[in-house]
């Protein structure tokens, strides 16, 4: 159901013309299995990138990329000289990713900006949108990579070494990147937004669950990730007694059974995943000399988070005998609490609009988690199917896609008029 006051911006988007976008960028990195492998300053990132470049040009937006290459889209306001209201999320996905995490607040941000042209109206603030780069991290680690060096979390130099599974290093992937985009550079740090407004998928089942189109998101939970290394010793499968083994897959397969049961709770909170583990040298009949997995630990308490993840520092070490046992951690991102009156405004805007919505917490990370260091944030969430994500099949309805756009632009516009 849409608001009959033509003078409201959500009046303006069109559910045709955000799925029309949707669906254009889904085909860079499209997978047979109708997902996308777009993983972050790959030739796909860059071919979604340079759309969205070409997309502003012919609306005469300006369009910069920074340092990290963070992509913005500018829609000047009255006063140029005010901070602007930025929104937006990422194109880069998953190897194996769905349409949606994290386009859909990109493009989102766009169809607001063709509304409020469609509308004429004016705001007194700018409006930028975002493509942050590298929020997956699966590429290269960390995730959230481009909005934490926006937000000063992260230093650019920290990340610059960092290499993929094929050893490309990241300055490299970079270079290419920005010099493929074609769009001027911005200095990085020269400003800083008024407000943060992202749009997402909830990656959860909740809201689809509830039959309810609009989460008003409350806060992002604690993300804590490690680097385990197990070192032992290379032998003859065939040959070497099992008593003077040091098998290196054998012990990490009973860390993993220990870390299993230390993060066991009983409410089923704590969220802990082993998502990727290189067996070395990887030959069948070669005892693993050495096996390399990630930890993704993730908690709303941020007392849980640290103390879990110190004693899985110790523990692995223990149970890793005989073999040698490093442990490392790699991120930690504290649990994020959203602006209260950016929550207001985004419920008031959904009520407007004859959405439901319900105030709850986002079990995913997002970059808005490194936005709210610097600035008043918030999130909006919209159902997914079966709350499936991270997965080629991840899906979302036209009708729900525009609904979390109709509030994001009306947001905004609250935001940008102040
Ligand atoms: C982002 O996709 C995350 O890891 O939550
Ligand atoms: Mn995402
Ligand atoms: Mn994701």
């Amino acid at each position: 159901m849409t608001n009959n006051n033509t003078s409201l911006p959500s009046n303006h988007v069109s559910e045709q013309r955000l799925w029309n976008l949707l669906m254009d960028v889904a085909a860079y990195g499209a997978t047979e299995k109708g997902g996308v492998n777009r993983q972050a300053l790959s030739q796909e990132d860059v071919a979604a990138k340079t759309h969205v470049s070409r997309w502003a040009a012919e609306r005469g937006f300006q369009c910069f990329q920074d340092d990290i290459g963070n992509l913005f889209v500018r829609r000047e306001g009255v006063e140029p000289t005010l901070d602007p209201v930025m929104t937006g999320s990422h194109l880069d996905s998953q190897p194996t990713g769905g349409r949606f995490d994290g386009a859909y607040g990109v493009l989102a941000g766009l169809e607001v900006l063709d509304a409020l042209n469609d509308a004429n109206i004016q705001t007194r603030r700018p409006i930028e949108v975002v493509a942050w780069t590298n929020e997956e991290g699966s590429r290269f680690s960390p995730g959230a990579m481009g909005s934490s060096v926006f937000a000063d979390v992260r230093d650019i130099g920290a990340v610059l070494d960092v290499t993929d599974l094929s050893g490309t290093v990241l300055k490299d992937a970079l270079a290419t990147t920005l010099a493929a985009v074609p769009v001027p550079q911005r200095k990085s740090g020269s400003m800083t937004p008024y407000c943060y407004l992202e749009a997402h998928i909830e990656q959860g089942p909740v809201l689809e669950e509830r039959k309810i189109p609009i989460g008003v998101v409350s806060g992002i939970q604690g993300i804590r990730r490690l680097n385990i290394t197990v070192t032992g010793e290379e032998a003859h499968a065939g040959t070497t007694p099992r008593r003077s083994r040091k098998d290196a897959f054998a012990s990490t397969v009973a860390i993993i059974s220990a870390l299993e049961e230390l993060t066991a709770d009983d409410d089923d909170i704590l969220r802990f995943t082993v998502g990727r583990c290189d067996v070395l040298p990887g030959s069948p009949n070669t005892v693993p000399g050495r096996v390399h997995f990630t930890i993704d630990l993730r908690h709303p308490d941020n007392d849980i988070l640290r103390s879990i993840g110190d004693q899985i520092h110790t523990r692995a070490k223990e149970i890793g005998a005989p073999c040698h046992v490093e442990v490392s951690d790699i991120s930690f991102v504290a649990p994020t609490k959203f602006d209260q009156n950016i929550m207001a405004v985004i419920g008031s805007a959904a009520d407007r609009l004859d959405y439901s919505h319900i105030t709850m917490p986002s079990g995913a990370g997002h970059d808005a988690m490194h936005m709210s260091n610097i600035c008043r944030t918030g999130m909006i969430f919209i159902p997914c199917l079966r709350g499936i994500s991270h997965n080629e099949t991840e899906s979302a309805t036209a009708e729900d896609l525009a609904a979390g756009t109709r509030v994001l632009a009306d947001t905004i516009v609250h935001f940008a008029s102040q």
